[in-house]
């Protein structure tokens, strides 16, 4: 039996034969040899199909193969630098799994299709070397945000999607039909749970999905994303600082020892990332605003940044900036107020450098009883939805806090994308629910 190996492990069976199984990717031929490159989810593997040392039969086959139509090689593998993967096929077998008809071709060549027509095709356009580099640094920023905070002492607490309350405001809320004519919303932040699983354990984290019915049509938007949101007892707005830029600096750091390749198919500038180390640059939010105003932004004190104001923030930054103590009005209810002025509250955010904007937001949350009950009273919060949240301020409260971060955010910033569709597999936006 030929055993059979995935590409990335060519390496090790140069000068065996060796079967692959995958699908087509390209194919260049003239009359007496033909080079089909193979695709098989880990590599490219160029196979090299001579006319005068193959049957007949199997060279026309060769010759005639359709792009995309899936296909199992066998052949010698041979190193050749010149070779994609560094390694190359002599192919002496073919077996067609199902061929790709010229009547009905492949949709996607590589000619420059539009964006809309290829996220219509969003199926089909992830096997392509772009798409797979970035789903790949993805996959490789999860296992860092997991790997930061399992061994770091925090305890993984999944928390759920149907939940009875807004955490993150009400104007983006999901609303769904949940038995007996009651409603329920699809979760904002796994936060408000968060705080509960944190009273039990000490530091917890959720990872999950989370939505946002957001009006929004801009690159940094989806209406469905992940986000990872550790939570605290015990700690302050420094530490939730201190958590974001040590596990900033442990994704980048992973991200650049493990996916060097994807890094550079994407024509990432890994100098820029590279420079991301600790300490990252702090401000609060009245420094924020002075310097926007120097820089000719007409923002006013007690508005939120918008996007070209974040970006005009971090545009002399080789780093992240943190902006802290942001006024209490335009924030969640949940926000600590600063003891030494009650109208900005201890809430920070992370805004990426290269203009990507807010990737983390958090701070530190309300413990005190009395001023928990006002600030739902003063956000028109429905109280009996927020009972068990209120509990814990009852019973063994004491300071906390914890952020979140939105994956797709992150991802987009260290590929260097100019949107941030392309960071999750099927992207939920605006005017977007398909594929
Ligand atoms: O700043 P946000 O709204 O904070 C919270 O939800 C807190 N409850 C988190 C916490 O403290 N546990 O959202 C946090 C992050 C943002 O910084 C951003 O990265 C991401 O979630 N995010 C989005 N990503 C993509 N599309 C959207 N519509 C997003 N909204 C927020
Ligand atoms: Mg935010």
């Amino acid at each position: 039996m030929t055993p059979r190996i995935t590409i990335d492990e060519a390496g090790k069976h140069a000068g065996e034969t060796v079967q692959i199984a995958g699908w087509l990717y390209n194919l260049r031929r003239s009359g007496k040899i033909a080079f089909p490159i193979l695709r098989d989810g880990h590599g490219l593997m160029q196979c090299v199909a001579v006319k005068s040392s193959l049957p007949e039969e199997l060279f026309e086959t060769v010759k005639n193969l359709t792009q995309e139509s899936s296909i199992i090689v066998t052949g010698k593998v041979r190193a050749e630098q010149r070779a994609p993967g560094g390694y190359e096929m002599d192919l002496e077998g073919l077996e067609v799994v199902q061929r790709v008809t010229e009547a009905d071709p492949y949709p996607i060549t590589p000619k420059d299709h539009g964006t809309e027509f290829l996220m219509d095709h969003r199926h089909l356009w992830l096997r392509s070397q772009r798409q797979h580099a970035i789903i790949r640094v993805r996959h490789a920023v999860i296992k860092a945000v997991r790997d930061y905070f399992d061994s770091h002492g925090f305890t993984l607490v999944d928390t759920p999607i149907f939940t009875p309350a807004a955490c993150e405001g009400t104007t983006t809320l999901f609303e769904v039909d949940y038995f007996d004519d009651n409603k329920a919303y699809l979760t904002q932040s796994g936060q408000l749970y968060n705080e509960a699983t944190a009273m039990a354990f000490g530091k917890t984290y959720c990872f999950g999905p989370t939505f946002r019915a957001e009006k929004s049509k801009t690159r940094r938007h989806l209406t469905e994303f992940w986000m990872v949101e550790p939570e605290m007892a015990y700690a302050g707005l420094e530490d939730v600082k201190r958590v974001a830029e040590e596990m900033l600096v442990y994704i980048v750091g992973h991200v650049l020892e493990t996916r060097a390749e994807e890094l550079k198919r994407l024509e990432r500038d890994v100098a820029k990332l590279e420079a991301i180390q600790a300490p990252f640059a702090r401000m609060s939010y009245d420094e924020a605003i002075r310097i926007l105003q120097a820089k000719g932004s007409e923002i006013q004190w007690g508005s939120d940044f918008g996007g070209a104001d974040e970006t005009l923030l971090t545009e002399d930054q080789k780093g992240p900036l943190m902006v802290d103590r942001f006024p209490a009005s335009f924030k969640a209810f949940y926000f600590e107020p600063a003891p030494d002025n009650p109208d900005v509250v201890l809430g920070v955010d992370v805004l990426a450098p290269e203009g990507y904007g807010e990737i983390i937001g958090g701070g530190q949350r309300i413990y005190d009883l009395d001023l928990l009950l006002k600030r739902i009273e003063d956000h028109k919060l429905p109280k009996e939805a927020f009972d068990w949240y209120i509990d814990l301020r009852k019973y063994g409260a004491v300071p906390h806090g914890g952020f979140g971060m939105g994956i797709e955010r992150c991802v987009a910033w260290i590929c260097g994308l100019e949107h941030i569709r392309e960071t999750i597999a099927f992207p939920r936006m605006l005017y977007r629910l398909r594929p």
